[in-house]
C-alpha cells in the first residue's frame, strides 16, 4: 500500500525540477520567483498530506481503476459482443454497464470525501474567498456535467458507441463548444471545488490524480471512438 505514495511523490519531482530558468520575467511583480513557489506549494503539500494514510490510498485506487475498468470493459465488448449477447442486445448492456459505471462513481467520490475527512484541514485554505470558488466550481463542474449528460443521452455518456449504438452526429452545441470534454472536466472541477470547500490539501492531490486519469483515460477513447465511427462512415459508403 504505501507504495503508491512514494509514487505519487516522485511524480511531482519533474515538473518542480524543470523550473530552474533564469528569472527575467517576473520585474513587474515584485520579482516573485513563482518557481521557489511551486517548490514552497509542493513540500507545503507535502508537509499536509499523509500519503500513508489507507484512506487515500483506497480513493486512489479508485480514482485510477473506474477509467481503466470502463475502457478495458468497452474494449471487449466492442470486439466481442459478449454483454450485449449476454443481455439479449446491445441498448439493455448499455444501460447495465452505464449503471455499474454510475455506482463506481459514486464509491470513487465517497471514497474522496472520506479520505479529505480522514486527514487535517490546511488552514491556508481556510478563507471565504476559498470557500466560494469552491462553491463557484462545483456549480460549473455540476452545470458541464449535467448538460453534458442531457446533450449526449444515457448511451451517447455511457460508451454506447462500443456497443454498436452510433450517435447520429457528433455533438457540437453547448457544453461541446467550450470544452472538448465537458464531461471529464465538469468532473474534475467539482472535485476540486469539493478540496477547496474542505479546506483539505488531499483534497487538492486527489484532484490532480483524477486530472491526470482523465487525461489517460482521453487519449485511448479519443482515437477509438473517431476509429468506430470511421468504419461506419466507410461502410455506408
Ligand atoms: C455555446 O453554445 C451556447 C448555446 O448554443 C451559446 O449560448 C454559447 O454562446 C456558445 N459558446 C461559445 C463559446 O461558442
Amino acid at each position: 500500500m504505501s507504495d503508491c505514495d512514494t509514487a505519487a511523490v516522485r511524480n511531482n519531482n519533474p515538473a518542480t525540477n524543470s523550473h530552474r530558468v533564469p528569472l527575467d520575467c517576473c520585474g513587474g511583480l515584485n520579482n516573485v520567483d513563482y518557481s521557489k513557489m511551486d517548490l514552497t506549494l509542493m513540500e507545503e503539500l507535502r508537509k499536509h498530506v499523509d500519503f500513508r494514510d489507507s484512506s487515500f490510498c483506497i480513493a486512489v485506487i479508485a480514482i485510477v481503476f473506474n477509467p481503466l475498468f470502463w475502457n478495458v470493459v468497452a474494449r471487449w465488448e466492442h470486439r466481442t459482443r459478449t454483454i450485449s449477447r449476454f443481455f439479449g442486445g446491445p441498448h439493455l448492456a448499455c444501460y447495465c454497464l452505464g449503471f455499474v459505471i454510475v455506482l463506481l462513481n459514486v464509491y470513487r467520490s465517497h471514497s474522496v470525501t472520506v479520505a479529505m475527512k480522514a486527514q487535517a484541514r490546511w488552514d491556508v485554505m481556510d478563507g471565504t474567498g476559498v470557500f466560494y470558488t469552491g462553491v463557484a466550481l462545483m456549480v460549473l463542474g455540476t452545470l458541464l456535467v449535467v448538460s453534458s449528460f442531457l446533450a449526449l443521452g444515457f448511451t451517447g455518456t455511457f460508451l454506447g458507441d462500443y456497443f454498436g449504438i452510433l450517435m447520429d452526429e457528433k455533438v457540437s452545441g453547448f457544453p461541446f463548444n467550450i470544452t472538448e470534454n465537458p464531461m471529464y472536466w465538469g468532473s474534475t472541477a467539482n472535485y476540486l471545488g469539493l478540496a477547496l470547500i474542505g479546506a483539505s490539501p488531499v483534497g487538492l492531490v486527489l484532484t490532480a490524480i483524477v486530472a491526470v486519469a482523465y487525461k489517460v483515460a482521453l487519449r485511448f477513447e479519443g482515437p477509438f471512438t473517431e476509429q468506430i465511427y470511421q468504419e461506419r462512415s466507410q461502410r455506408s459508403k
